[in-house]
């Protein structure tokens, strides 16, 4: 049975392109998907604002970064994938942004590379990232992250997240962007919401499908 591997995820990711991004924002000619929806509205739930300082984990190519940045006073896009890093930073380059940065970093080490202590972080999104990690990482990465979150702090997860037997949706992991568990390894909805109360958070969720949602975990 596959488990979460780190190296393998990443390797996945760098052989990734924008046009096969599940959450890009292409849009198809039937409309937005699933995990489209789920990264818009996590990214509204962030209501971002000029004096914000957030960080994206598992920022990919940075789209929804370098949307923050025209908002926020400063960006950090973090990711194990080192060639989507360079893909994000390509992007950066184009526009004149100067303050999003993107800098190798986990989950579980967010400050890898760059301390982020500093920073003075206020709001951190996470989009179809956080399922790629195991139950006992997730819960452990939460609290990391929001060790680094100044209060009052929001943390927003748009992600899959089952809100319902995943075996009577079989047909529709692939319109999630669900991959049965090859690296993929989503939980519970409620697991996350026990994570994320168990630090204090105030926990809010808003459901996109039976096996997809937002949580928005609100620190005072
Ligand atoms: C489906 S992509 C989503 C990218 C981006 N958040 C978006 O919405 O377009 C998942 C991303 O999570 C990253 N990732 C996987 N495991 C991670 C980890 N342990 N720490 C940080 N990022 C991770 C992958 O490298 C990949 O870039």
């Amino acid at each position: 049975m596959p488990k979460y591997d780190r190296e393998r995820v990443a390797r996945l990711f760098d052989g990734m392109t924008d046009a096969k991004s599940v959450t890009g924002e292409h849009t198809g000619m039937f409309g937005q998907s699933i995990p489209q929806i789920a990264g818009q509205v996590a990214f509204e739930k962030l209501a971002l604002n000029h004096e914000d300082v957030l960080l994206d984990v598992g920022t990919g190519t940075g789209e929804k970064a370098i949307a923050a940045a025209r908002i926020c006073r400063q960006v950090i896009g973090i990711d194990v994938s080192r060639k989507s890093l360079e893909r994000a930073r390509m992007k950066v380059d184009r526009e004149s942004l100067d303050n999003v940065a993107f800098v190798y970093g986990g989950f579980e080490d967010p400050c890898a590379e760059l301390d982020l202590t500093p920073y003075g972080i206020t709001k951190i999104l996470a989009v179809y990232s956080l399922h790629h990690l195991s139950d006992q990482l997730k819960k452990e990465s939460l609290t990391t992250l929001a060790a680094l979150l100044r209060r009052p702090g929001r943390m927003v997860i748009g992600d899959i997240m089952f809100f319902e037997d995943p075996n009577e949706h079989r047909e529709e992991f692939d319109e999630v962007g669900y991959d049965a568990g090859d690296t993929d390894f989503p939980c519970r909805v409620e697991y996350l919401t026990y994570c994320l109360e168990q630090i204090g958070a105030d926990v809010h969720v808003e459901q996109i499908h039976p096996l997809v949602g937002v949580v928005i975990a609100e620190f005072v």
